[in-house]
Formats: structure tokens, sequence, C-alpha cells
């Protein structure tokens, strides 16, 4: 009876004078820099109701010191490059007041999105938003994910120019708190000349064209070779955008692997380690990273040469495009905790309509590039029916020698492999390799009315690697 008081007493004294002694306790909180390089701009909310997100988006010309010294007219989207983060939960309504400040039409298109037609942002959904006109977006973001907004008019040149930004919808049910410290990164590049201006989006002619034009300066979040600094041993999460017009993004964290979650809506039922994580021109990564080395350490995230075609490897090295700078001594691994899952069920092959669409590449007459969906290039009266309710089963035969990311607007869809199975992943931009075929089903819920399709390398889709389902009721 006199032992165990004693015992207990004694335990407790050890608990507080030896763990003073031994250790003070262990900081797992991010320093106050942590994101300091990699803020992307906020955005005012107009409207109190936390199920709605209101906003006025003006676009303009913005000088911004992009390259270091030199001061250059960026197109933005309220003055931010990239443009603000728009953030709501699974089934708000997102109202987006749009200001057109830039010297040439324009439209907001929301890339990844279920919105009804009218709200596509595309040319055929809406008139173009002359200098000087708005145009109000009303949608409700119904499905979880990284999405983004960019416009949908000389698509490759005013991207190119800076006009992009994320949208990121929150699941209802949040994400377990030490999941990791979300980090959301805006990859894309941009191209500007010694004096700081923009280079021309015809730069190089056709060749250019074809292999599609990557900017020189590989920008995260808007910043050349930005530094985070982390907690040493810290999990994050990343959530990727490749938001550039043509660049691929082969992305590596030297020492160490990534964990998939989750790609361009909800989350994987199975996450994948990898080592290396390929976004193509609109894809989006949803990734678990636990940078961790020596204190003080610096990793970098690169950017790798992928084989696209012709001239994407050669002569080009792996570049740093982030810098990680570990801070504090490593701290222990915290297991990743279970993870709620997006339900996936697969689209039923039997009975779904064929649809095949080539991305083809001819010369006209005078010799100059024409691409096209099935051998016509774009030209906005052509389009492929489709009927409410219905699956189809598209083959996309890429028979020319480069890759081509494809996407299509509005509905989401998941590949099937030649033997029929499902890959278990909804998305809505596929890569199509080169010389190769990609197949996958969709299914057209009740929201009729014109859907865009095309190369995401907005070159190509500039050139008339574009087209469009109408989606009768
Ligand atoms: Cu990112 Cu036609 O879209
Ligand atoms: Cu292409």
């Amino acid at each position: 009876m006199l032992a165990r008081p004693s015992l207990a007493a004694g335990i407790a004294l050890c608990l507080v004078a030896c763990g003073d002694d031994a250790a003070p306790p262990v900081d797992r909180s991010q320093p106050a820099d942590f994101l300091a390089e990699l803020e992307l701009a906020a955005i005012d909310d107009a409207d109190p109701d936390p199920r709605v997100l209101e906003v006025t988006l003006r676009a303009s010309i913005t000088e911004l010191e992009v390259v270091a010294g030199l001061t250059t007219p960026a197109w933005t989207y309220a003055g931010a490059l990239p443009g603000p983060l728009l953030r709501v939960t699974a089934g708000d309504r997102v109202v987006v007041h749009f200001e057109n400040d830039l010297p040439e039409p324009t439209t907001v298109h929301w890339h990844g999105i279920r919105l009804p037609a009218a709200m596509d942002g595309s040319p055929h959904s809406q008139e173009p938003v002359e200098p000087g006109g708005t145009f109000t977006y009303d949608f409700v973001a119904p499905d979880p994910g990284l999405y983004w907004y960019h416009p949908h008019i000389h698509d490759a040149a005013q991207i190119g120019f800076g006009l992009y930004g994320a949208l990121l919808v929150d699941p209802v049910e949040p994400a377990p708190a030490d999941l990791g410290d979300e980090v959301v990164m805006v990859l894309s590049d941009i191209s500007i000349d010694d004096e700081g201006a923009l280079s021309s989006p015809d730069q190089g002619g056709d060749i250019a064209t074809l292999f599609g034009r990557e900017g020189e300066d590989v920008l995260v979040n808007g910043r050349v070779l930005p530094t985070m600094r982390a907690r040493n041993g810290k999990r994050q999460r990343w959530r990727v955008v490749n938001a550039a017009k043509s660049r691929y993004f082969l992305l590596g964290l030297t020492g160490h692997t990534f964990t998939r979650i989750g790609g361009q809506m909800g989350l994987l039922e199975a996450a994948e380690e990898v080592d290396e994580v390929l976004l193509a021109p609109g894809e989006r990564a949803d990734l678990l990273v636990t940078p961790k080395g020596d204190e003080g350490a610096i990793e970098q995230l690169m950017w790798l040469p992928f084989d696209r075609g012709y001239g994407s490897t050669e002569f080009r090295p792996p570049k740093a495009i982030l810098e990680v700078e570990l801070v504090g001594a490593p701290l222990d691994d915290v297991p990743v905790p279970a993870l709620p899952a997006t339900p996936f069920e697969p689209l039923d092959p039997a009975g779904a309509e064929q649809v095949e669409v080539r991305l083809t590449s001819a010369q006209d007459e005078e010799g100059k590039l024409i691409l096209g969906i099935n051998g016509v290039p774009y030209d906005g009266t052509t389009s492929l029916p489709a009927t409410v309710g219905q699956t189809q089963l598209w083959t996309v035969v890429n028979e020319m020698e480069w890759d081509h990311p494809f996407h299509l607007h509005g509905f989401f869809f998941h590949e099937v492999n030649e033997e029929g199975a499902p890959r278990r992943e909804w998305v809505d931009t596929v890569n199509v390799p080169r010389e190769s075929s990609t197949s996958f089903l969709v299914r057209y819920d009740n929201r009729p009315g014109m859907w865009m399709f095309h190369c995401h390398i907005l070159d190509h889709a500039d050139a008339g690697m574009m087209g469009m389902v109408e989606l009768l009721p």
C-alpha cells in the first residue's frame, strides 16, 4: 500500500524534471516565413454567406518584376501573377464579376469544373468580353479538387502573357488535420526579352508552333526559383497545377519520393508512391511530400526533361525550379492518416457509342502548318453530336511525332485500357502519347450546349487542334 503512491510520485517527478533536462518540446510548426516566396494573391469575398464566393476579377496589364532587374508588362488577373487563389467548398456558389481592362477581347474558362455550358467561358458559350466590357460568371463548383481558370481566346498568347489562376475546391468533409501543411503551386513559364518585354506569341513560326512554345523562365507561383523554408521532416501536401501553355513538367525532389493521393478530381482509392510526377499542360496533382535531411540543407524541386517528341529532351538539362531549405533538426515521421477516397464508379462500356477522334496535321497550299481534328482545322462550325444521358467511348488517335494533352470541357472521363479495364481516376485532361492512342469513357449529364475539346498545348489548339461536342437535350 505504501509503495504505490511513492512510485507514482516518482514517475510524476521524473516526467516533469527529467523531461525539462532532456529535451525542449519539439517544434513541429512551420517557420513564419515558410511560404513567404510562394504566397498566392488573395481576393476579397463580397458575400458574407460562407457558401458563396463573390469576387470582382479584373484582367489588366500590370508591370511586374518577374525576372530580377526587369520590368515586364504582364497580363494579369487582379494585378497578380498568377491570379488570386479562389477557394471554396464543394457545392458552393462562385460569382465572378469579370472586367476586361486588356487591349483585346477575352473570356474566362473554368478548367475542369462541371458547370452549365453558358458559364464555361468558351467563345461558343458567350460573346467575347470586349476591352472595357464585363461579364458575370455564376456557377456551383460541385466536385472537390484543384482546378484553374484561364482565357479561351488567343489562348496561347494570353496564357503565355500571365493570365491564369488556381481554383481550389475543398471536400465537404475536411481532410485530417495532420495530413500535411498545404501548399498550392501554380507552375508555368514565361518568355521575356532582355528589356523585360514579353516575347511575341508567334516567335519561331511553324516549327515553334509544331513543338509548342515554352517560355525560358520557369515560374512557381509567378517566381523564378523561389525558396520555401520548411520544417525539416514535417509532411506537406502539394496541390500542383501545370498552367504553362506548352511545357510539360516532370517533377522530382532531390532525394525524396512523392505520395500521389489525388489528381484532377478528389482523392484516389489507393495512393501511390512515386519518384517523379508528370504534369502535362492543364493537369493537376495532389501530393504528399516530407522534405527531410540535414539541418540547413537545401533540396531542389527539379524540372526533368520528359520525352514528348523530337526536341523535348535533346540538350535540355534538368533545371531546379524551387528550393526547399530544411529548418531545424529532422523530425520523426508521423504516419499518414486514413483518407476518405472519392467514390469511383466506372462507367459501363456496354452500349457506349464509339467516337474516334484523330489528332491530325497537314500543310495548306502555301506550306503553312494546319493542325486539326479528323483532318478538319477548327473554325467553330463543325461539332460531334451527343445526347444528355448518353455514354460515349472515345478513342483519341495521335499519329503525330509529338504527344498531345487532350482536354474535354465540362465532363470528367476515365481511361480504359485495350482490355476495357478502367483506370480508376476521373480526369478532364489526359496525355495522348505520340504515335499511339488513348481511350476513355464519358457520360453526359444534363448540361446541354457546346463543349469544346482540344489539345492543351495551346499553340496546337490555336493552330486548329480543337473541336466541339454539341450536347443535345
Ligand atoms: Cu484549360 Cu479549353 O481549356
Ligand atoms: Cu498538341
